[in-house]
């Protein structure tokens, strides 16, 4: 697929048909993902695919008071945990950056394994509400371990996703100054 038709037809989404994802196809989405430029290359993030029952299993970790309902018809799971605290960059000893860009680090993660995923014919939704408790928990981590995203996967069910993008206008949104 080309890049352009990607990012037209990505939508989040949220109905999922009952096949099932192969272990191999995670992988190779979080193979690509990991190739996400990071700060100071850092990667301050471990991947960890969550499919087949486990998925099921999973889910409740993303569905605090009724939230995120259709979840229950993922297939998949990726879940983002950070793995490091915040880059510090400095040159001859001193500090040039102390800002923390962890959440720029995971975002552009994100955007990489939602076109990576729809490459290969999968959709998905990024998932911001979540219980980090629950998700160490289910991973066996450190009650403290943190997980800024969770991605839910499936094969979309037909015609599930809206035709219509709904965006600010760009024109709001964008100025060229020259
Ligand atoms: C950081 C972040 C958190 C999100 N959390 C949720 C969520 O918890 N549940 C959900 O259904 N969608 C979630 N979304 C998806 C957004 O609602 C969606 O991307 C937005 O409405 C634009 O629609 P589109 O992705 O179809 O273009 C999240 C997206 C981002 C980037």
């Amino acid at each position: 697929m080309q890049i352009e038709e990607m990012f037209l037809k990505r939508r989040s989404t949220r109905e999922f048909s009952e096949k099932q994802i192969d272990d191999e196809t995670l992988e190779s989405i979080c193979k690509l993902a990991v190739l996400a430029p990071s700060a100071v290359n850092l990667q301050p993030y471990n991947l960890f695919a969550v499919n087949g029952k486990k998925a099921a299993e999973f889910t409740p970790n993303v569905q605090i008071d009724g939230a995120n309902g259709w979840a229950s018809g993922a297939k998949a799971y990726i879940v983002i945990e950070e793995r490091a605290p915040h880059s510090v960059i400095t040159r001859d000893g001193r500090t040039i950056s102390n800002a923390p860009f962890i959440a720029n680090d995971v975002g552009i993660l994100s955007a990489f394994i939602v076109l990576a995923a729809e490459s290969m014919g999968l959709g998905s939704c990024i998932i911001g509400i979540r219980n980090e408790k629950g998700i160490a928990k289910f991973l066996d981590l450190p009650e403290n371990s943190l997980f800024p995203l969770v991605i839910a996967l499936g094969y979309p069910a037909n015609d599930c996703r809206a035709k219509e993008r709904r965006r600010r206008d760009f024109n709001k949104t964008y100025k060229l100054i020259k």
